[in-house]
């Protein structure tokens, strides 16, 4: 195993409330390339549209981030999966799970603390074993989901296409995450 010079994981999160625009092609394609250096990387999927556990997994899982997030007691390590490649790991989102838990969750006034918690755990409990984790995130902007993501994270990587819509959405994304992180939560 490298060690990436620091003994804390670096988190990123990819995000842009914009569909289609390669969210997730750049974190599959950034992971591959952090892994194939020797870095222990994992991607975490909060998207419930489940691409990167369609891309690198098989299909029957049984524990996902829906779990994580709905209960304090799944247990991290048997959430995150190995993939084809050496070094690189995958967190499922659940997908439908997923789903269930974010309607559930977005009901509670403690929604976002509760997120926030999970993810935290997920950072804690990986510590001293994975050194860069990207979060791949569905189109979204101010969903509790993607705030915690911002929260937990230490850096945003916003992915666009070269037009002005899609320049705009960024900058709406990239306040957000300037919130998040000054709430320290
Ligand atoms: N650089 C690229 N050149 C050509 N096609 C690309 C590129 N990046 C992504 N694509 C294609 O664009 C489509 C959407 O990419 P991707 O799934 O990564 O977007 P996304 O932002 O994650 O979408 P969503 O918002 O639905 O999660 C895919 O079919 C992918 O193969
Ligand atoms: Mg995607």
């Amino acid at each position: 195993m490298i060690k990436s010079g620091f003994d804390e994981p670096i988190l990123i999160t990819v995000a842009n409330q914009k569909g289609g625009v390669g969210k997730t092609t750049v974190t599959i394609n950034l992971a591959e390339q952090l892994a194939k250096q020797g870095y222990e990387t994992l991607i975490i999927d909060t998207d419930t549209q489940g691409n990167v556990s369609d891309r690198l997994l098989e299909d029957d899982l049984q524990e996902s981030l829906a779990h994580i997030l709905d209960d304090n007691k799944t247990v991290v390590s048997s959430a995150i999966y190995p993939t084809r490649y050496d070094h690189l790991h995958v967190l499922p989102s659940g997908k439908t799970d997923l789903s269930d838990v974010i309607l559930k969750v977005n009901r509670k006034c403690t929604g976002l603390r509760q997120f926030t918690e999970g993810l935290s755990r997920i950072r804690m409990e990986i510590s001293g074993d994975i050194q860069f984790v990207l979060i791949d995130t569905p189109p979204s902007h101010r969903s509790l989901l993607l705030r915690s993501s911002y929260a937990i994270s230490d850096y945003t990587l916003l992915v666009i296409e070269p037009e002005l819509s899609s320049l705009r959405g960024i900058l709406q994304n990239h306040s957000v995450f300037e919130e998040e992180q000054g709430l320290g939560l």
